[in-house]
């Protein structure tokens, strides 16, 4: 590889769903830099040399193909990446501590702190070091006193530039983002720095897009960015249980209340509940700093957001079980969807998951169907293979099932053929849309019992 023709080399730390897809894309955009991705799960990185990828994303197998073997590199060899880099950004997970003082919220930093001892260990040049991570504020003081304790006289400067994509759309919102947030100190090499991230994104992001505070209002700011957009959908979601009881419709409250831009439309659909690998953690990590600084209504207040969601879930799978004449044992019911959302595999935190354990806890026979996330549901529900049936295809799934739930928003569950797949059920059937994506009033002329969320049940009996 010829080093000498690259005008910076960029290497990142972390090859998951942060890491892969942003790399892929800045090595795209920009030509003139080497970018070297690295992770110490091997069996991720040979994935991501292939072109069956480790995760999947709309255009990410397009957007890694412009530039895999030419600036863009997937290695197992981390040192090497951290010496020959200017420029590391580390996406590494920080997910919920599970032990010890802050379990259950405050985050878990143990991988983002070993990556800052490999790199004092590796390095032998000054770097800027990039927190890509969704980290604590004030996380970039403590590296910087890590960091800059080593006896090697060489100096890292902390920069904080977070992730803003949300999975299933990563390439677009990376491609066309709404800003690109960038946090520095406001000393002379943390501006120098800065701006040399700044000419990383300006390489495809206009300017104007490009946000630079301190250090700390960009950490905060990411915290805060996932905390009210959750907020929105459990906003919307305690509502949803009003509209059930009062035959107001949640989708005709949203569209109304949406409507009135300072509320704006998005964000505002009522569903099983939120998940994914983020709201969740993000929001009890925000709570538990504001506890850390004695702000205790602070934290009372964010942590109803999650409080909500879970209600939500907890709501839906206690319907499922009311409507079918408050018994599911040995029912076979089926799950249209286990991933968190449409457009990925990932089912992290995905509502599916707790839907799946309480049926099973109610001796439910289960069926799992979903296009992209099979696989990972057969490792989540692994302890309990027994008891459950993963068929891709929602028409072998259905025969002979006495209930459907639609758990994530595939477009193509839309489409399905339900007379067809009514007639292959037991009756009397039932369909329960956690995601309000069908035709509820077409479905009930068919024959189904339809249970939305948010929106009079339709019942035959
Ligand atoms: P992930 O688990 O998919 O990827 C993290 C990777 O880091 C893993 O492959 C892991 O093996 C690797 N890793 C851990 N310790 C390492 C070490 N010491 N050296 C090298 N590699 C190491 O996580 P993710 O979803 O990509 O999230 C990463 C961060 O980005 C988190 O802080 C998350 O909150 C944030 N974030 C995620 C999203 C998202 O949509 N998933 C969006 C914005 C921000
Ligand atoms: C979210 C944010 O949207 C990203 O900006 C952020 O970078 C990311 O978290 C992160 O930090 O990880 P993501 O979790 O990938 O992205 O997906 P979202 O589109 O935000 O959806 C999250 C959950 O909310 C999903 O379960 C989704 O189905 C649900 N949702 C979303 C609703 O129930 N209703 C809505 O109106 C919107």
């Amino acid at each position: 590889m010829q080093q000498k023709k690259f005008k910076k080399r960029i290497g990142c730390i972390g090859a998951g769903y942060v890491g892969g897809p942003t790399m892929a894309v800045i090595a795209a955009q920009c030509p003139e830099y080497l970018v070297t991705v690295v992770d110490i799960n091997a069996k991720r990185i040979a994935a991501w040399q292939t072109d069956d990828l480790p995760i999947y994303e709309p255009g990410l197998i397009n957007m890694v193909k412009k530039a895999r073997g030419k600036n863009l590199f997937f290695s197992t060899d981390i040192d090497s990446a951290i010496r020959d880099a200017d420029i590391l950004f580390v996406s590494v997970n920080t997910p919920t501590k599970t032990f010890g003082e802050g379990a259950g919220k405050a985050a878990d930093l143990q991988y983002w702190e070993e990556t800052a001892r490999n790199i004092i260990k590796a390095s032998n040049s000054d770097k800027i070091i990039v927190e890509k991570s969704t980290l604590p504020v004030r996380t970039a003081d403590a590296m910087d006193r890590i960091l800059n304790a080593n006896d090697k006289g060489i100096h890292f400067e902390v920069l904080s530039n977070p992730e803003f994509l949300a999975e299933g759309t990563a390439i677009e919102d990376l491609l066309h983002p709404e800003r690109v947030l960038i946090g520095s100190r406001e000393t002379k090499p943390g501006l120098k720095a800065r701006q040399e991230i700044v000419d990383i994104y300006t390489n495809w992001v206009d300017r104007s897009k490009i946000i630079t505070s301190n250090v700390w209002s960009a950490e905060l700011s990411k915290l805060v960015a996932n905390a009210f957009l959750a907020q929105r959908i459990s906003s919307i979601n305690s509502i949803s249980a009003l509209c059930e009881k009062t035959e107001a419709d949640i989708a005709e409250v949203s569209y109304a209340i949406g409507a009135d831009k300072r509320i704006g439309p998005k964000f505002l659909n009522s569903s099983v509940g939120f998940g994914g690998s983020c709201f969740k953690k993000d929001i009890l990590n925000l709570v538990y700093i504001c506890e850390h600084y004695g702000l205790g209504d602070v934290a009372q207040y964010w942590e109803s957001v999650v409080r909500m969601n879970d209600y939500q879930i907890r709501r839906f799978v206690l319907n499922m079980v009311q409507a079918m004449f408050s018994t599911v044992a040995r029912k076979r019911i089926v799950l249209l969807g286990f991933a968190f959302k449409a457009d990925t595999g990932d089912t992290r935190e995905s509502p599916a998951i707790y839907v799946a354990q309480k049926l099973l806890d109610e001796h439910a026979h289960l069926v799992i169907s979903d296009p992209q996330a099979l696989d990972n549901a057969r490792l989540v529900l692994q302890a309990s293979a027994q008891k459950v049936e993963f068929e891709k295809d929602p028409y072998a799934a259905a025969k002979g099932a006495h209930a459907l739930a639609v758990l994530t928003e595939w477009e193509e569950y839309k489409k399905l053929d339900f007379r067809k797949i009514f007639d292959n059920m037991e009756k009397p059937a039932f369909i329960f849309d956690g995601r309000n994506i069908l035709d509820h009033k077409r479905l009930f002329e068919i024959g189904f019992n339809v249970y939305p969320v948010g929106k009079p049940p339709m019942s035959h009996f």
